[in-house]
């Protein structure tokens, strides 16, 4: 009995307090304590492709999970499916590696500026709930297919539609129960959505943060459904109905609030919009008057769309200029030998140097999608009370000089 005990205590485990809470960056924006979420300063996200593991946005709704022994883990494979599976760490790891470079974007990031038009409740996020990672691990496809599931299967023999992630962290929001999220079975068994189970962040061992020892990585899609620490996947009929999908994470009208909300009515949120934001310099810096600045930022969409265009104005919106979209880099083997093949799961970077102000001045980003889809200019338009999906037009304000200031110089 005494080692069986000893035995589930070296499991994965969710707990329960804070006590045990890796250690983190100093220089991450802390939005909330416990859980811990925490963005990027926004300057860091501009300056490299890949977003530092340590650097990277934190989105958690409970205690970090912990298994002290990798060992012991085994991911459970379940449901309306010909061939249930349970998988040693070891085993996923012997699959055909794929290294996918993704962006992952919480739908809250950017709330905290829906907030300025009317308060919307959930964590405040600056624009910097977001970050790109090369994520290194098996196809869930791959693993479908071992569980008897075929390549671009939309139903199985017996019945399963959805594919539901199943983790361990415990959240108040499922009433002290395990996170969960799910996604359609046919962009689950399609090998070209990449949509991984993800042992590695930027060729390190994936950090407790981000999901040690596994987590799913569904690319173009909302970050919500990137289940971390999973323990179990289940083929079913029906998708999730845990919290996360069927009572958070949807999109209303501005018109519903609070007191008249039909969670049902929406579907839940699955690819993210096309964004955009301005990381360098800061909201609200001095600029003397007719002096040059340089613009930096990010531009991405949802669903493996790439950016086409930049826009930028200093006037408010009166006149647009194109900023230049920087390389995009490639590591490790995502299985795509043409890149014309490949779909845009990753942000573009931009800059725009050299740019002569007349301050005080709004600066603007947007950007325009392969797809040709824009931002929408007004952030009032697509208010919604959960403040999800802000993808309006970004702004920041460099300020003048104050007169006093510029006799002393
Ligand atoms: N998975 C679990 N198990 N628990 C969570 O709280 N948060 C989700 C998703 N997966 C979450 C989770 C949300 S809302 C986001 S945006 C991403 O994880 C954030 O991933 P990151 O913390 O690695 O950046």
């Amino acid at each position: 009995m005494a080692s069986s005990g000893a035995a589930k205590e070296l499991q994965l485990q969710g707990l329960r307090t804070y006590e045990q809470e890796p250690r983190r960056s100093a220089s991450l924006i802390v939005n909330s304590q416990e859980p811990f979420n925490a963005e990027t300063p926004a300057s860091v996200l501009s300056s490299s492709y890949l977003t530092d593991e340590d650097m990277f946005y934190k989105r958690n709704h409970g205690p970090i999970p912990i298994l002290p022994d990798p060992s012991t883990y085994n991911l459970i494979v379940t449901g309306a499916l010909p061939n249930p599976l349970s998988l040693s760490l070891d085993f996923l790891k012997s699959l055909p590696k794929y290294t996918v470079v993704a962006t992952l974007q919480c739908a809250g990031n950017r709330r905290t500026e829906m907030s300025k038009v009317r308060k919307v409740r959930g964590v405040g996020w600056g624009a910097a709930a977001i970050g790109t990672a090369a994520w290194g691990g098996a196809k869930l496809s791959d693993v479908l297919k071992l569980a008897g599931v075929d390549h671009f299967s939309n139903v199985t023999a017996e019945k399963g539609r959805h594919v539901e992630f199943v983790s361990c962290d415990l959240c108040k929001e499922e009433n002290g129960g395990a996170y969960k999220a799910s996604i359609p079975l046919l962009h689950a068994t399609n090998p070209e959505a990449d949509v991984l189970l993800a042992y590695e962040m930027n060729g390190k061992v994936l950090n407790r943060d981000h999901g040690y020892p596994l987590r799913v990585v569904v690319p173009g899609v909302i970050g919500a459904r990137s289940v971390k620490w999973i323990e179990r996947i289940i083929i079913s009929e029906r998708e999730c109905q845990g919290f996360f999908q069927q009572k958070d994470y949807k999109m209303f009208p501005p018109r519903v609030d609070w007191d008249n909300i039909d969670w049902q009515s929406r579907r839940p949120l699955m690819d993210f919009p096309v964004q955009s934001a301005i990381c360098e310099p800061q909201d609200g810096v001095v600029v003397k008057s007719g002096d040059a600045v340089d613009l930096y930022g990010y531009a991405v969409a949802g669903g493996g769309r790439g950016i086409e265009r930049v826009d930028i104005s200093v006037d408010n919106g009166k006149s647009w200029m194109e900023a230049h979209r920087l390389p995009k880099l490639q590591v490790g083997s995502d299985g795509y030998e043409d890149d014309s093949q490949r779909p845009d799961w990753a942000w573009t970077l931009w800059e725009l140097k050299n740019v002569n102000v007349e301050t005080p001045c709004t600066v603007i980003v947007k950007a325009v999608d392969t797809a040709a889809n824009v931002q929408p200019a007004d952030v009032g338009d697509i208010w919604n009370l959960r403040g999800v999906l802000n993808n309006s037009w970004h702004k920041i304000t460099l300020q003048a000089q104050h007169p006093s200031s510029m006799s002393k110089l």
